[in-house]
């Protein structure tokens, strides 16, 4: 399309075109996704993508609030939504709300994402009702993974189909915008898509749902070793970044580098 001003809720939520997400944590890759995406998370993935942390639990809010900044202010067209981190939202609704808003003013974002199903609806309900635009974060919770022991996909019988079910309905009446389902069997994720009043965004949960997010660094291949299974390399930037830098350090160790098109006055 030839919009130009920044999406709003309302754009990512209404139409029959997959909704295109993905994540972006800073300033030079929100530059870059800003004209192709309708939406920018900005995940606290960031964690154990940026920061080398074992898992999500770490991530701060200033860590969030830092990274949210620059990709606001590295895009005009995207809506960006950034994660709520560990410990910012689970003890009460109040709490939520404070650390919701410190994010949106601190930011400039549009709205906010959090994990959690039934447990959470009375806090999603509480923050959209004040303002907050919320989207949920059901099936494999990775905030949860020090109670759920470990990145399991989730759906696999019918008492975990029937719990993820009942979590994605409760966000979803609760006021969520939009609800992403990572790690879902298909016919879960259907199921869930097809009764939902509003879009589903999956992750490693099927073509059935309404969007798809990916961590971008998985897509391009940027870094590390392990791809899952959902990930789709359209890229291998990590063997680019390999290549360079040996011909560059190769370069710099015979005196190859620089010549003197890369130098100031050599005065010859
Ligand atoms: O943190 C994140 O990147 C996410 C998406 C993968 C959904 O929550
Ligand atoms: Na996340």
């Amino acid at each position: 399309t030839t919009q130009t001003r920044r999406r709003t809720i309302r754009d990512v939520t209404k139409g029959d075109v997959p909704g295109v997400w993905l994540t972006a944590y800073t300033a030079p890759v929100a530059q870059r996704l800003d004209p192709h995406v309708d939406v920018m998370l900005v995940g606290d993935s960031l964690g154990m993508v940026v920061y080398g942390l074992p898992s999500t639990v770490g991530v701060t809010m200033d860590m969030m609030i830092a990274h949210g900044a620059a990709v606001v202010r590295a895009s005009h067209r995207a809506l960006v939504v950034v994660d709520m981190p560990f410990g910012s939202y689970q003890e009460s609704p109040a709490q939520a709300f404070r650390n919701a808003a410190r994010i949106m003013a601190e930011t400039g974002c549009g709205a906010v994402k959090l994990e959690g199903g039934t447990e959470m609806a009375e806090t999603v309900r509480f923050l959209t009702q004040r303002g907050v635009p919320v989207c949920g974060h059901v099936g494999l919770m990775p905030q949860a993974v020090n109670t759920t022991g470990g990145f399991r996909t989730q759906g696999r019988d019918a008492q975990q189909a029937a719990k993820v079910r009942a979590d994605a309905h409760a966000i979803a009446e609760a006021g969520a915008f939009a609800v992403v389902i990572e790690g879902t069997v298909e016919p879960v994720a259907r199921e869930i898509t097809t009764s939902l009043s509003v879009p589903t965004i999956g992750i490693g949960a099927s073509v059935a749902c309404d969007g798809q997010v990916l961590v971008v660094d998985d897509l391009i291949g940027a870094f590390g070793d392990f791809t899952p299974r959902f990930v789709r390399r359209y890229a291998e930037v990590g063997a680019m970044i390999d290549d360079a830098v040996a011909r560059y350090a190769d370069d710099v160790r015979h005196r190859r580098f620089p010549t003197d098109a890369q130098c100031f006055g050599t005065g010859r």
